[in-house]
């Protein structure tokens, strides 16, 4: 078999990128940067295979420059950066990398979940710049967890696996999504309801929907509205899904409580006047980010150029 010639985006853990070596020869973006288009552009040209990232827009300009290309292997379960028609119409096979960061990124909803809920961020922050005296009745009162309610947007694999750690803490489950799921029904105790009854009853909610031309804005500010005084929005699919502007505008007008985030709107950019909010924690899209769940990450993407290298299909591939 013939040894590939890959181009990889940005680096990836060693095992991964060592199984790659094996089988082909690889050029790796170690600048740490984010690819500028026109370097994009110059890097894929005459490659096999590109093991790109959810940063690389890779549209038909990318494709095109890649001619000869036979597979963009994404480094990422979600897949908004590649635009898959264009590559199936190309005869370019897409792939993710669904399946192992599932438990990782649930794990950061919750995460993010405790963190506004008992203002850990906020109160760590107090304690370093020295201001912490005294206990004190009313210092950094948060919100309780326990036995509240919570709504989940999704009932995907993630959505499934942050739902179903709600029963650890006593509390109820709503869900929302495109149509009922009846294994997110047994396994959570879920009840299927209607996105404004959702938000309306929800004390938390928790977003886990991919990036469609149906979720984008699907959190604005009639949404916003619909939510209690109280509640808290957490975010670890893809930033636009919630109209970020009209986000900051709830968190500051006390309009909802707190907002725990991993994913923004204009990514790495944030929405002017996010940064400066106490009641929002913002994490720099670090769901999947544990060691075990990249090299998982990377092997699976590497496997799916492999398989396409023996010319067959990719195990995750994307196209219809
Ligand atoms: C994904 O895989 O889509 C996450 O956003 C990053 O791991």
């Amino acid at each position: 078999m013939n040894r590939w010639n890959v181009y990889v985006t940005n680096e990836i853990p060693k095992p991964a990128l060592d199984m790659l070596e094996e089988y082909c020869n690889i050029e790796v973006n170690r600048t740490g940067e984010v690819l500028s288009k026109p370097v994009l552009l110059e890097k894929v040209k005459g490659r096999d295979a590109v093991l790109c990232l959810l940063t690389d827009p890779i549209d038909a300009e990318v494709m095109d420059a890649a001619r000869g290309a036979k597979i963009f292997a994404n480094y990422a379960v979600g897949y908004n950066n590649i635009d898959v028609s264009a590559a199936t119409e190309r005869g370019i096979l897409v792939s993710n990398t669904p399946g192992v960061l599932t438990d990782t990124t649930a794990e950061m909803a919750w995460a993010l979940l405790f963190s506004v809920a008992r203002r850990v961020v906020e109160s760590d922050k107090y304690s370093r710049m020295g201001k912490y005296k005294s206990w004190g009745p009313m210092l950094f009162l948060g919100q309780d967890v326990i036995g509240k309610t919570v709504g989940v947007i999704g009932a995907g694999r993630i959505g499934l696996s942050f739902a179903k750690r709600a029963k650890a803490f006593d509390m109820k489950v709503l869900y929302n999504s495109a149509k009922a799921n009846l294994e997110f029904e047994r396994e959570t105790g879920g009840e299927f309801v209607s996105l404004e009854t959702l938000l309306k009853e929800s004390d938390f909610v928790s977003i886990h929907t991919p990036l469609l031309p149906a979720t984008l804005h699907l959190i604005g500010e009639k949404e916003l509205d619909l939510m209690k005084e109280s509640a808290i929005l957490i975010n670890t699919s893809r930033g636009p899904v919630v109209d970020e502007a009209a986000l900051v505008k709830a968190l500051q007008t006390g309009k909802i409580w707190g907002a725990g985030l991993d994913v923004y709107e204009f990514e790495p950019e944030f929405t002017q006047g996010l940064l400066e909010l106490d009641n929002a924690v913002v994490c720099p899209h670090i769901a999947s980010a544990t060691i075990d769940t990249r090299t998982k990450m990377g092997i699976i993407a590497v496997t799916n150029i492999l398989a396409a290298m023996k010319g067959e299909l990719p195990p995750n591939c994307l196209n219809p």
